[in-house]
């Protein structure tokens, strides 16, 4: 079993992403940190609630509050017109009976991998803030972790924000940095692999047909929550009937790096205030000396990943 740590801005793609941990029989999530992105930090973690009590997995999942700006620059806001008004796409579940813990995102991360030592997979699939902050305040967890699993970032993918930026990476810059500085065991799983890997309208019929009654609130959520995400896709990418399932490929990898096709680079993150803002520099040179070697996941088995996703929702194999 794959003992987890999620780091979210929840955000559709990411309610996806908790879903599949959470229902995944190979996966046991440990926490869950919030940060602000997609939504603010109270809306991200009131979202996060709501889906693990949606997914009701059978055990308890803490969730810490986390970052609610960059580290230095400001936090530009929701992205309603991605993400809904609510960050779900609108969609509709019912309040939370749990709330978050007391204790602050970074000191749950720190605690945990503290206790459990070269046992935990964190997946980030929102900002680095959290994780920048904690490696800041206990600079002894990066040895810690069993691997660090990160969606963000374009290799040779185009941005999703700027031209050769991605959300994640775009929005906090300097925590981007400092992780990829640090000597974590990274691998980045970004716009290359991440925009080729889409869920679409085919797929959701096929849940619907074939989820069994006590899964069919979960693909009913799906459904009204990716309504949104599939016109925005339309509107941005001119995929028709698709939307690309950024953070759920970065869990699916997580567990399962045989979906992909790795290649360590050198690399850095800019943190110039232009269009680069969180661009990835890959030092491709023969002699290669700018930055740390990370691996960089660059091909995908997008057929497999989604088939993948799609029979967990369903609660198959459990
Ligand atoms: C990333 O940005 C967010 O909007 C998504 O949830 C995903 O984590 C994709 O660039
Ligand atoms: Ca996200």
């Amino acid at each position: 079993i794959n003992r987890m740590l999620l780091d979210v801005d929840t955000g559709i793609d990411d309610a996806l992403a908790i879903l599949y941990a959470l229902l995944s029989p190979e996966i046991k999530v440990e926490g869950i940190t919030t940060g602000f992105g997609n939504t603010d930090v109270a809306q991200a973690t009131e979202n996060t609630l709501r889906v693990i009590q949606l997914a009701n997995c059978g055990y308890e999942v803490p969730v810490a509050v986390g970052a609610a700006s960059p580290i230095e620059r400001i936090f530009h806001g929701a992205v309603p017109h991605i993400h809904g008004n609510n960050g779900i796409g609108d969609a509709s579940l019912p309040p939370s009976i749990k709330k978050p813990i007391e204790e602050s995102a970074t000191d749950f991360i720190i605690r945990k991998v503290n206790e459990n030592p070269g046992e935990l997979i964190l997946v980030t699939v929102g900002r680095l803030t959290n994780l920048a902050i904690a490696l800041q305040k206990d600079p002894s967890i990066v040895t810690k972790f069993k691997k660090v699993v990160i969606m963000g970032g374009a290799v040779f993918a185009p941005g999703n924000v700027t031209p050769v930026s991605e959300a994640n990476l775009y929005g906090d810059p300097e925590a981007a940095s400092i992780v990829f500085e640090s000597e974590l065991p990274i691998t980045i799983v970004g716009l290359d692999v991440t925009q080729r890997t889409r869920l679409t309208r085919n797929h959701l019929e096929m849940l619907s047909r074939q989820a069994p009654p006590d899964k069919r609130e979960i693909v009913d959520f799906i459904k009204e929550a990716t309504e949104r995400y599939f016109a925005f896709y339309e509107f941005s990418n001119h995929f028709i009937g698709e939307c690309a399932m950024h953070d759920p490929l970065a869990v699916l990898v997580a567990v399962n790096p045989s979906l992909v096709k790795i290649e360590a680079m050198n690399a850095v993150i800019d943190c110039g205030t232009g269009y680069t803002a969180g661009m990835i520099i890959t030092d491709r040179r023969v002699r290669s000396i700018v930055g740390r070697a990370v691996d960089f996941c660059l091909e995908v088995d997008e057929e497999k990943a989604i088939a993948q996703m799609l029979s967990v929702f369903i609660g198959e194999g459990r």
